[in-house]
């Protein structure tokens, strides 16, 4: 049998090893000079004011509710159809995640639905931007509440009016995951036009410290959610070649779009509408109605093809349906998407004929 081919695979090469090995003879692991050359390059390129590296998307999102003022009991409005980082990060605070269903269509969080279930208590929206693709952050602005954008998945995205995804002024929280657009094996990091945020992020990544305290002064309680100096300048090179590493996503896609265009009832990620652009993370399809999802990815397995179910509906995992009482039903969207989703291999350098080959799999495994 011919290679199995893989989910996701980094691009990583000579300027990643010389820019990681410069860190190593350095002796400066951490703490040193990678880590706001990292942040400045990652804000310049996205055109906001400020950046903090964090030590994964995980860790960003939690800071960024803190920043967004998460009191015990507040709400926050948010999407069912997302890793489930994005709903534990509120729980972490003692928040509660209040799920609204999501557009047929982008995938995304429903404005409309988002704005039926703010109340009283809602303290921040958490709008995901999934699979790489704008959620509608004009329509969310208007409800006039603190947004935390999950922009994870979504380096390289663009709103209609032309603002990167992650550069609207409100927190938005990356990750640098091994399957994510750029890697630094584990990191995340934190946009924002607001230097205060900034300032009280980078002090709670770093145990609650002040830049100007004294060594082992703490005013407020923090975390270690710092990001090593090596990591950085595994980032800071990714970065470099950040058009590079996009442009083979979008190559693949076109290559997976035409290649599954005829497949009766097979379900595509939208294509780019209205002026918003994606920006490619994972291919995900949804298999047609009636089709076995589960024994499709274990058809593929069988072919040499990895794939994944992708993404379960959080309420319905097992802590998010004891804990806060969810049943199936809620959201019947989310529900029906995710009953269907499976994800595909995707990666910039993957080739036609492995494209080819993942379009035949997925041929006899549905027919
Ligand atoms: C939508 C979304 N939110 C949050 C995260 C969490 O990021 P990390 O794995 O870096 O903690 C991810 C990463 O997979 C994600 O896809």
């Amino acid at each position: 049998m011919s290679e199995e081919i893989p989910l996701a695979r980094p691009v990583l090469g000579p300027a990643e090893e010389r820019a990681v090995l410069e860190v190593l003879r350095s002796g400066r692991l951490s703490l040193g000079p990678r880590l706001a050359e990292f942040e400045e390059a990652f804000a310049a390129r996205l055109g906001v004011a400020h950046a903090s590296a964090v030590s994964s998307g995980t860790a960003g999102l939690h800071l960024a509710l803190r920043a967004a003022g998460l009191n015990d009991g507040d709400e926050v409005v948010t999407s069912p159809f997302s890793f489930v980082a994005s709903a534990n990060a509120i729980v972490y605070e003692r928040g509660l995640p209040v799920f609204a269903d999501i557009d047929p269509v982008t995938l995304n969080l429903d404005p409309d639905a988002a704005a039926a279930a703010v109340t009283r208590r809602t303290r921040a929206l958490l709008p995901v931007h999934i699979f790489g693709y704008p959620a509608n952050l004009p329509a969310f602005e208007r409800l006039q509440l603190p947004i935390v954008e999950d922009a994870c998945e979504a380096l390289g995205a663009v709103h209609a009016d032309g603002t990167a995804v992650g550069a609207r002024g409100h927190a938005a929280v990356f990750a640098f995951y091994a399957n994510k657009q750029i890697t630094t094996g584990e990191g995340g990091m934190i946009t924002t036009s607001d230097p205060a945020v900034k300032e009280r992020l980078d002090s709670e990544r770093n145990q609650g410290r002040a830049t100007d305290m004294g060594w082992l002064d703490h005013d407020r309680l923090g975390f270690n959610y710092r990001l090593s100096d090596i990591a950085c300048a595994l980032g800071i090179a990714q970065l470099e070649r950040l058009d590079e590493l996009l442009g083979g996503r979008s190559r693949v896609a076109a290559l997976y779009r035409e290649a599954l265009e005829g497949l009766e009832g097979l379900g595509l990620p939208c294509p780019d509408t209205g002026g918003d652009r994606r920006g490619w993370f994972v291919f995900v399809v949804q298999v047609p109605r009636g089709s076995d999802r589960d024994a499709t990815v274990r058809a593929l397995a069988q072919r040499g093809v990895q794939s994944k179910p992708y993404l379960p509906a959080i309420h319905l995992m097992s802590y998010y349906r004891e804990r806060f009482g969810h049943r199936p039903g809620e959201f019947p969207v989310c529900e029906d998407v995710a009953a269907r989703s499976l994800a595909l291999p995707f990666f910039p350098e993957m080739s036609e004929g492995q494209v080819a080959r993942v379009a035949e799999a997925l041929r006899s495994a549905l027919a």
